[in-house]
């Protein structure tokens, strides 16, 4: 993996992607943040060497670099995930390449279900932790050891600076963020009444179908990282009604302001 990452690494240094110092994964709901970047370069990633292979959905999926308030940051536009048949080395070699890059933090959003039935739709979730439902590790191949300790340490994996910098944020600008652990699963289809009972018993707040690899890899880059889940659905086994796809998108955009203001603000201080 070390000559592939050396290669995707080089082209895109080619194409002017100089010390990025901060990664940011723009998953469902923070798509509007680009517009607030003075973007100087971007590629598609059917374009960069050894990028997973793009599906149809991924013509459109970019990374891009530019300054965000006066920070020069690297974006992913559109991620990978493992619901689309790519494996979880895949879905995480973006990370290593911004780390080759030279990010030294990674931000990241996603949309997320609230098991937590506090947590109301439209509102949104610190990741303080996480629980890892996805089946295999993003770590677990031959020669890992090469590129960070095989064994990742996962005892404090979101960084506590920047989630209190977070909380700050929030409270100063009156926006509701809850703060509760994520599970990943592997998706695409949506849970069952008893896989929803099945994940409160677990101690999960939201659950979704992407960003534990990614910050499990970040972490094994040692990379400083934080998350936030738009909630875009209530998962209550008592009273489930069937999925409905544009709800959750609705929610996400409704939501997606707030977002975008509380890493704008974060990003000012990093
Ligand atoms: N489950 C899994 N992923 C999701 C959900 C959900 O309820 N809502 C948004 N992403």
């Amino acid at each position: 993996m070390i000559k592939t990452i050396t290669e995707t690494t080089d082209y895109l240094k080619n194409k002017g992607f100089e010390n990025p110092e901060i990664g940011i994964i723009l998953g469902t709901g923070l798509g509007q943040l680009i517009n607030d970047i003075e973007i100087l370069h971007e590629v598609s990633y059917n374009h960069i060497p050894n990028f997973p292979t793009a599906t149809v959905e991924f013509h459109k999926g970019k990374l891009i670099y530019g300054v965000f308030e006066g920070k020069k940051v690297i974006v992913m536009q559109g991620r990978f995930h493992l619901y689309e048949g790519y494996t979880l080395q895949d879905v995480t070699y973006p990370v290593r390449i911004m780390e080759q890059l030279g990010i030294k933090t990674l931000l990241v959003s996603n949309a997320a279900g609230a098991i937590n039935l506090n947590f109301k739709k439209g509102e949104l979730m610190l990741i303080e932790d996480h629980i890892n439902l996805q089946g295999s590790s993003p770590l677990a191949f031959k020669g890992v050891e090469l590129l960070g300790e095989r064994f990742a340490d996962m005892s404090a994996p979101y960084n506590a600076e920047i989630n209190s910098k977070f909380k700050n944020i929030a409270k100063a600008n009156n926006i509701t963020l809850h703060e509760g652990v994520y599970a990943s699963v592997v998706g695409p289809q949506l849970e069952t009444r008893a896989e929803y009972r099945m994940l409160k018993i677990l101690g999960t707040d939201a659950v979704g179908m992407s960003t534990v690899p990614e910050i499990i890899v970040a972490n094994h880059l040692k990379l400083k990282v934080a998350a936030i889940s738009v909630l875009t659905d209530e998962c209550d086994p008592n009273n489930l009604k069937p999925v409905n796809i544009a709800e959750i998108i609705e929610m996400a955009g409704k939501a997606e302001p707030i977002m975008v203001k509380l890493f704008k603000e974060l990003i000012k201080t990093l």
